[in-house]
């Protein structure tokens, strides 16, 4: 190949290598840590970039030297042999300098860095605390009385700040474009803290290997404007819907009108006003005329926010199954998994093994940010949960299902069930 042919495949080569890894920093990249959305962001995006930067310098001048050298010094027809020499201190007192000054050029931003990334967050801070599960997220927020999980709401310009625990095994927190990693340690508690600057919905992730589903570790952030904050929290601090603050525990498992039939009818918020309690089976549980909810705006969702992951091929659901809400919250109120799930204002259901369900409806995802939130979803997941998330600790519940306890609920059972989770706005 002529020298020329050579330049001419290389040009082309070296652009599209380069448009290649400039598209990848692009602000639209959900996961990317460049681009920060908070002042703990631009503090280590600030580090990340002039550490990059000085590195590149330092490489162009090394890399840069060493081939003029090659070039000017290479072995030519008719040269003398080069000169034999033993040590240069001039030389070797450069070279231990500069590296020490490149060094001290590195240390002095990391460790103010560092100091400002630990400090402690200023005192009116937002305070959450979020615990690790294997395989979710806990969010509680102490000052409001408020517990969710694996959806946090921040308001934009508070200062919010994180005090992270585990139940279980090691956990890392991590927002890619909010900040950094911090892991969850048992027996120990952790604080970050940063201040989300614009509204938007962000990815977050588990970034320390927890075991089997560590991938499946996810959680949703939405930075919303204070007084969407102020709602969203007024609104998580009602009781479930369907639920009556003093109800009575006794009477409802035996059918009849219990109290939740009438309050879960006003709620059908995916149908028109008041008309049925039954949300059709291919409705998703969350579409974008779901306004009632004091949650992010669901028509500014970006499309990336609700996950694509397939379902078991195996796992099958009767379609023909409609879920009734009621009947579903009968079954609830009974049924094992108040033994790990609380339900605010459902008596019966005060577990805290798993995650809150109170207002599980107005979710945009399920199973730690595994599947959407939506009615086939949810049916699966109920169905055979640890088929649809590998080690899930939650049981399957359906009947006829293989697993290694035996699950009893029909499909039309868990279409009810269903139904009354994502009644649950
Ligand atoms: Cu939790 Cu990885």
């Amino acid at each position: 190949m002529t020298r020329d042919l050579r330049m001419r495949w290389l040009t082309p080569a070296l652009a599209l290598l380069l448009a290649v890894s400039l598209s990848a920093c692009n602000h639209f990249t959900p996961n990317t840590i460049f681009g920060a959305h908070s002042e703990f962001g631009h503090s280590v995006d600030l580090l990340t970039r002039r550490l990059l930067y000085l590195g590149i310098l330092v490489f162009i001048l090394v890399e840069g030297l060493l081939v003029v050298i090659l070039m000017k010094f290479r072995d030519r027809e008719g040269n003398r042999e080069a000169q034999q020499i033993h040590g240069n201190t001039t030389l070797e007192v450069g070279w231990t300098l500069v590296p020490a000054v490149i060094l001290a050029f590195i240390a002095v931003p990391t460790i103010k860095t560092i100091f400002e990334t630990q400090s402690k967050a200023m005192p009116n801070a937002l305070q959450v605390e979020v615990i690790g599960h294997q395989w979710w997220w806990e969010f509680r927020y102490p000052q409001y009385g408020v517990i969710t999980a694996n959806e946090l709401y921040l308001p934009v310009g508070r200062t919010a700040n994180f005090a992270l625990t585990t139940k279980d095994v090691l956990h890392s927190f991590w927002i890619p474009q909010l900040n950094g990693k911090r892991d969850l340690i048992s027996n120990h508690t952790n604080y970050i803290w940063f201040t989300p600057d614009s509204s938007f919905a962000w990815n977050g992730f588990c970034a320390e290997f927890c075991g089997t589903s560590h991938a499946n570790m996810r959680f949703k952030v939405f930075t919303v404007t204070p007084a969407e904050f102020d709602a969203w929290v007024a609104h998580q601090k009602t009781n479930a819907v369907g639920s009556t603050p003093p109800a009575p525990p006794a009477d409802s498992a035996k059918g009849g009108t219990p109290p939740v039939t009438k309050v879960a009818t006003s709620v059908g918020t995916t149908t028109p006003a008041g008309a049925n309690p039954k949300p059709p089976v291919a409705t998703p549980v969350m579409n974008v005329s779901d306004t009632a909810s004091a949650t992010y705006p669901r028509s500014k969702l970006p499309e990336w926010v609700i996950p694509k992951t397939p379902t078991p091929v195996a796992l099958t659901f009767d379609a023909s199954a409609s879920g009734d809400a009621a009947r579903g919250a009968a079954i609830f109120r009974a049924a094992p998994c108040i033994a790990c799930h609380t339900i605010r204002g459902v008596p019966t259901a005060q577990g805290i093994l798993a995650p809150n369900l109170t207002h599980v409806g107005s979710r945009t995802t399920i199973a730690g940010g595994l599947y959407p939130n939506d009615m086939k979803h949810l049916e699966l997941w109920i169905k055979n949960a640890p088929a649809m998330k590998p080690g899930s600790l939650m049981p399957l519940f359906g009947k006829n299902e293989k697993g290694d306890t035996p699950g009893f609920y029909t499909d039309q059972q868990i279409a009810d069930l269903a139904a009354y989770l994502s009644s649950l706005k």
